[in-house]
């Protein structure tokens, strides 16, 4: 363990040099900011309190306004109301809505009730936001934040531009269009989506969230490996025999039963967040930190993996769907038990595929990616495992000499940790693998602010860095367009083909046996 530099003060503070003469974080712009889907679940866990801690921490706007648009039946105050109650539920102690702070957040807040499909309350929304430009001084400043079902998203931008809300009808600010994952649900209708949003909104407007890039362990494996000069040396193929990613969940599909049917663990977590995390460790090093030198980085190497041939999808890729098991001692219930979810489904709730990325770099190391929910434990980590030394001399031969393995810890735990190996005190030479581990929270003093707050923040300061482009999206598509459909078309007569709580399904040993345990 790294000892924690930071130390207790006289007055109760902690003392950390570690963040000692760090400029505070930037406020944004003055602006209004539109959520579509305001009376979803999205709004009320993530979005809303993202918001309104960014307020808490002073790195909101003064000048800013937000308007809540969506079928659910409010006025004002109704939704005021209602904002208030999520936040009293969603907020931590201590940060929950009260006194003049709330009471001048709350009196930006607006809401209208709305059918998509209805031209005049879109007009209706014009006039709101033209309206808090001269009441709140939001500058003619606009983001709309579709977090709306996906299939809404196509009628929302063409009302939007039918509406002129679009950024080229704005002659007195900017306008940004900030799009929640799914972008599509497969490659076709990823495209539709583009082409409809590339004829009102220009790719300089568009923010494609994955929330996974606003997560701080992410962001910092492009400081891990371009802060440094130690790993990248190492960073390829003559020393790395593997890397493996996962994001893993105990929970099931909970209410998103609906949705998660028609989506399955490939299009869920695979195509986005996953394939993301891959385009940080495999990328080269950008010629600068401008958002498009990263984001070109990260579809170049998208562009070197080649998806795999249909009669080879069955090598590269192991599915499995949960059947009931027990979750933290408690018994649960399977996939095809739970609401909305068909009782024959085919769906996927675990996805592990193999990529190999053809370049210079990385040629012939496998890329193992794996997901799936009511696994044995939540985690989500990157694994680079390095090769086996090239000659032992060590003991008598029966202790492993394990490979070095860098783990880059996403969540729960926030850190990375060094595997090597070392030898045990005293006087046989006998080996035994140790870590040197280092965690952010310890070392920093200070817990990672959520995703989504990190996200919104950069959306209303301009800056692309941490949203998918369009052609990294269209790329993920297309690597994953055979073991989709090949999945879409056969159905599998093994699911259920793993208990809740457990390792995921026997193919995805079978893909690689050296996992790491859940
Ligand atoms: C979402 C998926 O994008 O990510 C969910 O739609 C999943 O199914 C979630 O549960 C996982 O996010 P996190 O941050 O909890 O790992």
């Amino acid at each position: 363990m790294i000892n924690s530099p930071v130390q207790a003060q006289g007055d109760g503070t902690a003392f950390n040099p570690l963040r000692e003469g760090l400029p505070s974080d930037r406020i944004t712009d003055p602006c209004t900011i539109v959520f579509f889907g305001a009376s979803g679940d999205l709004f009320k866990r993530m979005l809303l309190p993202a918001v309104y801690s960014m307020r808490l921490h002073g790195t909101l706007p003064t000048d800013f306004a937000l308007v809540g648009f969506s079928r659910t039946q409010y006025d004002d105050d109704g939704f005021r109301n209602y904002c208030k109650e999520q936040l009293d539920t969603f907020m931590p102690d201590g940060q929950k809505p009260q006194g003049q702070l709330w009471d001048d957040f709350s009196q930006r807040i607006s809401y209208i009730t709305a059918d998509f499909k209805d031209t005049r309350h879109f007009q209706a929304l014009k006039g709101r936001i033209e309206s808090n430009d001269k009441q709140f001084g939001t500058a003619g400043n606009h983001i709309f934040y579709l977090s709306t079902p996906p299939p809404v998203f196509p009628e929302i931008v063409k009302q939007l531009h039918a509406a002129g809300l679009d950024p080229h009808s704005n002659e007195s600010g900017w306008t940004r269009l900030v799009v929640e994952k799914p972008f599509g649900t497969d490659l076709e209708s990823a495209r539709a989506l583009q082409r409809t949003i590339e004829r009102a909104f220009p790719e300089s407007s568009v923010y494609r969230i994955d929330h996974y890039l606003g997560k701080e362990p992410v962001q910092d494996i492009m400081a891990l490996r371009f802060a440094n000069t130690i790993f990248e040396p190492i960073w390829n193929r003559n020393y790395v025999q593997n890397v493996q990613i996962t994001a893993a969940e105990t929970l099931g599909v909970e209410e998103r039963g609906g949705y998660y049917d028609h989506a399955g663990a490939l299009r869920d977590m695979i195509q986005n967040h996953v394939t993301n995390l891959l385009a940080l460790v495999a990328m080269e090093p950008p010629i600068s930190s401008a958002a498009d030198d990263i984001r070109s980085e990260k579809y170049k190497v998208l562009s070197a993996i080649s998806a795999p041939p249909f009669d080879e999808v069955g090598a590269v890729s192991a599915r499995g769907q949960y059947g009931p098991g027990s979750i933290d001692g408690k018994p649960v219930k399977g996939y095809r038990q739970e609401d909305d979810v068909a009782p024959d489904s085919n769906t996927e709730t675990f996805a592990a595929v193999k990529y190999e990325i053809n370049n210079w770099r990385w040629a012939g190391v496998p890329f193992y990616l794996r997901s799936g929910k009511r696994l044995a434990r939540k985690v989500s980590e990157i694994v680079v495992t390095f090769k086996a030394i090239p000659h032992r001399f060590y003991g008598d031969g029966t202790d492993a000499i394990d490979a070095n393995m860098l783990v880059i810890k996403i969540q729960p735990d926030e850190g990375i940790a060094m595997r090597f190996e070392a030898k045990v005190p005293g006087p046989k030479d006998h080996i035994r693998s140790v870590y040197m581990d280092f965690n952010y929270g310890v070392g920093f003093g200070v817990q990672s602010p959520p995703a989504y707050e990190r996200l919104i923040g950069d959306a209303m300061r301009g800056d692309q860095t941490l949203f998918t482009r369009w052609d990294a999206v269209e790329r993920a598509w297309e690597i994953v367009t055979p073991v989709l459909e090949t999945w879409q078309n056969t159905k599998d007569f093994t699911f259920p083909n793993y208990a809740a709580g457990t390792q995921g399904p026997s193919g995805a040993s079978a893909l690689f046996g050296d996992w790491r345990q859940l």
